[in-house]
């Protein structure tokens, strides 16, 4: 039987960690997946598009009206994908999530998303703390969504504790257990 090449969806948010998503895209694509990168206004002003065009090898979506296609490029995307790994995820995304707030591409998509989701959290530890996102964090586990993360140590605005995004390889390796 022919092996399956999953659709991954990364979505990529304004967090400091956003430089490492692209080496998590990287890896995805290295590892044979189709890899469709969502990336936030916020994550915009951390890394450029495209860096993520060219390590994924496909367009790029980075906001919801650019898509020149008859149908929505969220509908079209969400027909095909298998999971949606959002990493780094802000506490902004968690809380939209938590909602069911669609008010951007990324967040649109994931309310048109009907398969696995994975969250990696990148954040302040005071924000990771926050009565408010772990609050929406439990609600979005009770839904069935997949924490990676976060880790704990040193993050880049010199604070200790948790909230570092996980490793990438942490990542990899619950992408490649939701998908098998
Ligand atoms: C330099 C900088 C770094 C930031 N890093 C983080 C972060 O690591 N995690 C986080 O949750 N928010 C972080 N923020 C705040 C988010 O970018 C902000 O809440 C934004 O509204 C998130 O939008 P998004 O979820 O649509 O990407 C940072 C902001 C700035 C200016």
């Amino acid at each position: 039987m022919a092996e399956i090449k999953h659709t991954v969806v990364l979505g990529i948010t304004g967090s400091i960690a956003a430089y490492k998503g692209a080496d998590l895209c990287s890896k995805l694509t290295q590892a044979g997946f189709d890899v469709n990168v969502i990336m936030t206004a916020s994550a915009q002003e951390l890394v450029r598009p495209r860096t993520f065009l060219t390590l994924s090898r496909n367009p790029v979506m980075t906001d919801l009206w650019s898509v020149p296609d008859w149908r929505p490029g969220h509908i079209e995307l969400s027909e095909r994908a298998s999971i949606l790994v959002i990493a780094p995820a802000t506490a902004n995304i968690i809380g939209k999530l938590a909602c069911g707030i669609a008010d951007d591409a990324l967040s649109t998509f994931a309310l048109s998303h009907q398969g696995a989701l994975l969250i990696a959290p990148g954040m302040n530890p005071r924000m990771w703390a926050n009565p408010a996102v772990q609050e929406n964090v439990e609600k979005l586990k009770r839904r069935g969504a997949v924490f990676a993360g976060p880790a704990s140590g040193r993050v880049a605005c010199g604070a200790d504790g948790d909230g570092r995004m996980a490793e990438v390889d942490v990542i990899m390796q619950q992408v490649m257990k939701i998908l098998n």
